[in-house]
């Protein structure tokens, strides 16, 4: 009997014997509780995707964050080797190794749904402290709210992308040169990727705009920013943005943005930043593209009928949304679930009375409410 076999006996042994064990209590917590843990069963997400087509939700609780994250490493790596290395991809032994990661994988989901191993309210307890420092009054406002989003998003993004360092910087010294770097399969494969990826981006010009010292190479805070040029203080980069978009929604070819060029593309997206600098009450409704013409003239300060990239700046977040919108839009989603008095902020007894508004990212896709809108807005 070879060792393998001895292994296999063992491991089934146990299976057996931890079932025996384990399903009559598995029975009886079904007859108390189990339709409603069945309704709010917390679930990992699992849509890593190279090409990324919306903005996933901010994790709220740091514990599944880390679960999410060591989730998708692993997706990540398998996707990873499929596209560039596929030769790895048909050895038995990567595929051998993919079997435990699903149980690994299983086992996480069971004890965030483990009520006593994971209790919501034992983890909002823990949290609230963290969020509800500025100021420190016992209420979670807006703007805390803002900063705790703001704060894992970033986390995440971060960590997204050393592990693309990790892949692009071949000789190891902790830094990308432009030769070093390949542009994800999906912007190079077709030369007709139609998401606005497909002129400038990943190509030399940008990677410069990225190297905010100059010195040929990025460290992995002007990589990040290379990849999400939206949320970088890098004024090169910003501008960069600018001339990219402009190159994008030029389509007569004179290099500038006209109005109709204007109006028909860019308007919907900068027009909240609009909304944002004055009331609501406007005269100049009379005309359809009153509001338009009015913003365009604003965004135009030279006068000369034409928006340049500079005169983007200003709105470049309206039109590539930072990470922090999103993270005031995940804010004000929470809030409106959760804020039982209506007074615009969340006190510990209302996060306790809502808590799956927190875990709403993870839910379960079939426990869909009727106002389980919050995904479509990421998209
Ligand atoms: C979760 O924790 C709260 C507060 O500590 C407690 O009252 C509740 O019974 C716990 N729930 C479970 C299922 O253990
Ligand atoms: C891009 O699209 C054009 C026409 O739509 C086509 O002729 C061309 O072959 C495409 N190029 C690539 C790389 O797919
Ligand atoms: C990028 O910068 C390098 C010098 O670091 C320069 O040689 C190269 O021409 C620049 N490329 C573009 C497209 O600006
Ligand atoms: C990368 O270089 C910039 C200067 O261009 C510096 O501000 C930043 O701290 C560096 N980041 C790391 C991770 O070393
Ligand atoms: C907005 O409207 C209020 C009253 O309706 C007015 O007091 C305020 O000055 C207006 N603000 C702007 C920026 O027009």
């Amino acid at each position: 009997m070879g060792k393998a076999s001895v292994i296999l006996y063992i491991t089934v042994g146990i299976l057996v014997l931890f079932l025996v064990s384990y399903s009559p209590k598995k029975k009886s917590h079904h007859h108390n509780g189990g339709h409603n843990s069945q309704h709010h069963r917390l679930k990992l997400r699992s849509s890593f995707n190279f090409k990324p087509t919306r903005h996933d939700p901010i994790p709220f609780d740091p514990l599944v964050a880390d679960m999410e994250r060591r989730r998708e490493d692993k997706e990540w790596e398998r996707q990873y080797i499929e596209h560039s290395h596929p030769e790895l991809a048909h050895d038995p032994a990567p595929g051998h190794e993919s079997q435990p990661e699903w149980e690994e994988f299983m086992d996480a989901e069971d004890y965030l749904n483990d009520e006593e191993k994971f209790n919501v309210t034992d983890r909002l307890i823990s949290l609230f402290p963290k969020i509800d420092v500025s100021p420190l009054d016992g209420y979670v406002s807006e703007s805390e709210l803002i900063e705790w989003n703001v704060q894992s998003s970033a986390k995440e993004v971060m960590h997204r992308s050393q592990r693309d360092m990790d892949v692009h910087d071949r000789n190891k010294d902790g830094f990308v040169s432009f030769s070093e770097y390949e542009p994800p399969s999906w912007g190079r494969d077709s030369g007709n990727y139609s998401f606005g990826y497909d002129i400038g981006w990943w190509k030399e010009e940008h990677f410069n705009a990225s190297d905010a010292n100059g010195d040929g190479l990025l460290n992995l805070t002007e990589f990040n920013d290379f990849l999400h040029p939206a949320d970088t203080k890098n004024p090169k980069l910003l501008l960069w943005l600018c001339k990219e978009e402009v190159r994008e929604r030029d389509s007569d070819k004179d290099g500038k943005i006209g109005f109709d060029e204007f109006f028909h593309g860019l308007f919907d997206a900068v027009r909240s930043y609009e909304e944002d600098n004055h009331n609501a009450t406007h005269s100049y409704h009379d005309l359809p593209e009153g509001p338009a013409k009015q913003l365009f003239a604003q965004l135009d300060k030279d006068g000369v009928g034409y928006l340049s990239d500079v005169e983007l700046l200003p709105v470049i977040s309206k039109i590539h949304p930072t990470e922090r919108y999103y993270a005031k839009e995940q804010a004000d989603y929470i809030i409106s679930k959760a804020d039982s008095d209506k007074d615009g902020r969340l006190t510990l007894a209302e996060m306790i009375e809502h808590p799956y508004v927190f875990y709403s990212a993870i839910f379960d896709e079939d426990d869909t409410d009727d106002d389980y809108g919050l995904h479509d807005e990421f998209r």
